[in-house]
């Protein structure tokens, strides 16, 4: 059969945004991201008490208040040309990530139960991942458990599910956790971050701090016994250490969450073990570890 041109240009297409880490159509219609203009993802989240009060408060074009949640107005970048580049979204946090950072963690901290919470999140335009992700991801498991399973971020399959670890990664793990005798109705499962990164990417440092009062928020809610830190980007977020995580795996060390000290451990990614299947031994290892404290 002898291919059209329009063919040709639809599969070179398709080639294009696969290469480019589009994996999954996440909607009938197409976006215009850049009409967006210069409101990079997370600038429409209201700060207003942090712009309008006290000494290194800000007050910016992207200042919008809580109750007004309209597009604010495009502000142009300051000697713009009015080129294309111009119109493009930043690629910045609109705010310091640390104050991005005090503004999540006074919302979280009003949330009284993970329902609260998720709505919380739902509302949430801190962080830039919401921008590109389908769905918010939440937790997958029970509301309250002894032990908290915290991973990495949702790839595509949580993404489109709206939970974390549904994916063939979150099989075997449902495998791992089986071994030690738990399903999914005796485990809180999660992620550091709630909001596919594009193209399955680490989140980055300011990514992982916008959700971070909310991670806390959650762990306080759902009172696990042990945390467990699955992956090493995971386990140096929780652990807040830099070695990597077959240095960190196995190891109990605690972590300070309100005023409690929790046993927390890391292990080893259900991905990598799917790439890696003699690492199952490892993680066999960590797993009788946790049967141990739990
Ligand atoms: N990997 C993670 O770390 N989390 C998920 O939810 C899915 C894959």
């Amino acid at each position: 059969m002898v291919k059209s041109n329009a063919q040709d240009e639809m599969l070179s297409l398709l080639n294009w945004l696969q290469t480019m880490g589009v994996d999954a159509a996440v909607d009938d219609t197409a976006h215009d991201w850049l009409s967006r203009g210069n409101d990079a993802p997370g600038a429409a989240f209201p700060w207003p008490d942090l712009r309008d009060q006290g000494p290194g408060s800000k007050s910016g074009p992207n200042a919008v208040r809580a109750d007004t949640r309209q597009a604010p107005p495009r502000p142009r970048a300051s000697g713009s040309t009015g080129s294309p580049d111009a119109a493009r979204p930043r690629a910045v946090t609109p705010l310091g990530a640390s104050e991005a950072e005090t503004g999540a963690r006074r919302i979280a901290r009003a949330a009284n139960s993970l329902p609260e919470l998720e709505a919380a999140l739902q509302n949430f335009d801190g962080c830039g991942l919401k921008a590109t992700a389908t769905k918010l991801c939440f937790y997958r498991g029970s509301p309250t458990s002894d032990l908290m399973i915290i991973g990495e971020a949702p790839g595509r399959d949580e993404d489109l599910a709206g939970k974390p670890f549904v994916g063939k990664g979150g099989q075997l793990l449902d495998k791992m956790l089986a071994a030690i005798g738990r399903t999914e109705a005796d485990v809180h499962i999660t992620n550091v971050v709630y909001w596919r990164p594009p193209g399955n990417r680490t989140p980055t440092p300011q990514e992982t701090l916008a959700c971070r009062p909310f991670l806390e928020r959650q762990i306080e809610l759902v009172s696990p016994k042990i945390v467990v830190a699955v992956g090493g980007s995971a386990a140096k977020e929780i652990l807040g250490v830099t070695e990597g995580i077959m240095r960190l795996r196995g190891k109990w060390r605690e972590i300070t969450i309100g005023d409690r000290k929790i046993p927390a451990i890391a292990t080893l990614h259900p991905a990598y073990l799917l790439r890696t299947p003699a690492a199952k031994q490892l993680a066999w290892m960590d797993l009788l570890q946790m049967l141990s404290k739990l």
